[in-house]
């Protein structure tokens, strides 16, 4: 009998989990099971319990005839009620099997339940349609979102990465040190958040957008190999692949060039895919130079599971009598194309929607061509002559059936950058990515430095940390954008999985980048002093690298958003819904730190940050 006397004790612990029910024919088990009741069905006198924890669910069976009172007791039971119930494991009746169910041979037939906890009414059910639940909600109640498998599965994945990832480094000599998160600003191309300190009035923290600071000088202290799983903070847009917390597998090792990281980051990366999916990957990985990336992908993180390319048209429209390309060919620009495999069928429509595209991603024409029973047609056919047109045909290698659109301009990045735009939007609307491939390269060369045109200065590609090229130290005052560093990135399906550098280990050449990057003497001293101090007193040559683990977790679990591998991610506007964060402090709170708020007006200061190529 229920009643006030019964309580959660070590009679009514489970014995079992709901997810490992098994038992044999013939046989009856007892056992205790904890859990969530997700559905209740109430059929033919009989109810029926799916009780849920997580390792799976369970049917629990409760007969009016051989135990009446909890029968009438079970009536009142609810979606994600928690009860204990004790009973006996016996295969089901013959065609009652579940097969969609791990458990679906056997039940439980209760002998007596204890409901621990009500539940108050769903804002969704938890089960397989939650998914289409409006993220928002879901995030609003994201206790309830964690319940379901799927979120379970990709939270325990990402704990099996975690553990591999300390494994695999620690049985390789490295160690894990934690770096503060009150810290002085990192530099890594994104905004701070700053914490307040109470005790240095008008003085802020800023917690650290990467440890990256902190590693040098371990290396420098003489640990030679150090990781560390660890939360950066970084203030800046967000999307699909971005949170302003998130975590990064970091590493940095003394005495390394490149090939170590990258023979380390193969070896860590094939095991990982082997314990976590079972899938095999082979090594080592393609390598690429950032403008090989550039011009062949118009990314510097190519999807290479797509099997088209971009093509140069330089010499195809030089020879044209087609005005506005041959000018661009002959000015030293850039004519370059997009081909589309089966393009051909692309109605007039589709193709005025594809040049409205390319517009969009900043291009101020689209000129498409068609490959129809042979004949190539589109609007600029008549402006080439017949070699013209079979070169067109060869450099594109279109056929028939194919389709190409041609863009010209005199900017090589940009020029790139939207057909590479357009290539990926083409190949997922057409369904051209190749389905279960894992395509990892290496992006190396990349430029040391960018020009800021807004701020009229150079800025870090990767971080004013990043070693130049030793061929190219002498370009660092003629030439800065033609400057090669020595930073990689590790690319997987499109995605940038992770991103390094060779150090600068001289202080002499580390004030040289500071320098041109526009810091003064007394301005790199002052914010950077402590690290030039410290690589005066004797550093190792050093590197490292650090994997975004939550982008792993995500190509790993086959989700679309970080979000769906982090168990409390913020939204678009850096909110969390379920505790409302960040929000306003009480004035008497603000006083004590010597802060004064004024009312927000929308000015450049609050304006998202300006992306770079590949932002990061
Ligand atoms: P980087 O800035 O390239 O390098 O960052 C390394 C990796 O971290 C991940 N990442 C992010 N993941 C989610 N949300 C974000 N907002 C976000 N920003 C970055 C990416 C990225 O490749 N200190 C250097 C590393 C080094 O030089 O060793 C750094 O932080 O996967």
């Amino acid at each position: 009998m229920e009643g006030a006397q019964r309580y959660f004790d070590k009679e009514w612990q489970r014995t079992g989990y709901c997810g490992d029910v098994s038992g044999k024919s013939g046989e009856e088990l007892p056992i205790v099971v904890n859990g969530w009741v997700r559905r209740r069905r109430d059929l033919g006198g009989l109810i029926f319990i799916e009780l849920w924890d997580h390792t799976g669910a369970v049917q629990v069976v409760i007969n009016p005839e051989l135990t009446p009172e909890v029968h009438e007791r079970a009536r009142e039971l609810r979606s994600e009620f928690v009860v204990s119930v004790k009973g006996k494991i016996r295969v089901r009746p013959e065609g009652t099997a579940n097969p969609s169910m791990k458990t679906g041979e056997w039940e439980i037939v209760a002998g007596d339940f204890l409901r621990l906890a009500p539940a108050a009414p769903l804002p969704f059910e938890i089960g397989e349609l939650t998914d289409k639940v409006d993220e928002n909600l879901r995030l609003h109640y994201r206790y309830l979102d964690l319940r379901r498998e799927k979120m379970q599965r990709n939270l325990r994945l990402r704990h099996k990465i975690a553990m591999y990832t300390r494994n695999f480094l620690s049985a390789g000599g490295f160690i894990e040190i934690e770096t503060p998160m009150l810290t002085l600003s990192t530099p890594e191309g994104a905004r701070d958040y700053l914490v307040p300190s109470r005790v240095n009035p008008g003085a802020f923290y800023a917690l650290p957008q990467s440890p990256q600071i902190f590693k040098q000088i371990l290396m420098i202290s003489g640990f030679d190999r150090y990781f560390q799983i660890v939360k950066c903070f970084r203030d800046e847009d967000l999307r699909a692949d971005r949170q302003p917390e998130f975590t990064q597998i970091d590493i940095e090792m003394s005495y390394l060039v490149e090939e170590d990281i990258f023979s380390l980051i193969e070896k860590y990366l094939q095991g990982l895919f082997k314990e976590t999916v079972g899938v095999d990957v082979a090594t080592p990985f393609r390598r690429m130079s950032y403008w090989e990336a550039m011009d062949r992908y118009g990314s510097d993180k190519p999807d290479l599971r797509i099997p088209f390319e971009i093509v140069d048209l330089s010499p195809v429209f030089a020879g044209s009598s087609f005005e506005p390309f041959r000018d661009v060919a002959a000015h030293g620009g850039y004519v370059r194309g997009i081909p589309l495999p089966g393009g051909a069928s692309l109605s007039r429509k589709n193709l005025s929607d594809i040049e409205e595209k390319a517009k969009r991603l900043g291009a101020r024409g689209l000129s498409p061509f068609q490959i129809k029973d042979g004949e190539l047609k589109g609007p600029l056919v008549k402006f080439l002559d017949e070699s013209s047109q079979s070169l067109l045909k060869s450099s594109s290698s279109i056929g028939d059936g194919d389709a190409l659109f041609v863009i010209a301009g005199s900017d090589r990045r940009e020029v790139s950058e939207i057909l590479g735009a357009l290539r990926l939007e083409l190949a997922r609307e057409h369904g051209l990515v190749a389905k279960g491939a894992w395509e990892f390269l290496w992006v190396v060369d990349f430029p040391l430095f960018e020009r800021d045109e807004e701020a009229g200065r150079w800025s870090a590609v990767h971080h004013p940390f990043t070693s130049p090229c030793s061929e190219d130290v002498a370009l660092m005052d003629s030439n800065p954008g033609e400057v090669r560093s020595r930073a990689y990135d590790c690319v997987l399906n499109g995605n940038e999985l992770g991103g390094g550098s060779i150090r600068i280990h001289d202080p002499l050449l580390q004030e040289k980048v500071f320098s041109c990057l526009s810091f003064t003497k007394e301005a790199a001293r002052e914010r950077f002093g402590f690290l030039l101090d410290a690589l005066s007193s004797g550093t190792p040559p050093h590197g490292g690298i650090a994997l975004g683990m939550d982008r792993l977790a995500m190509l790993l679990s086959g989700a679309t958003s970080i979000r769906d591998v982090m168990a409390f991610p913020k939204t678009q506007k850096a909110q969390c819904l379920m505790s409302s964060a960040p929000s306003a402090v009480p004035e008497e709170q603000l006083k004590e730190l010597c802060i004064k708020t004024v009312p927000a007006v929308p000015s450049e200061a609050n304006a998202p940050a300006r992306e770079k190529t590949d932002p990061k």
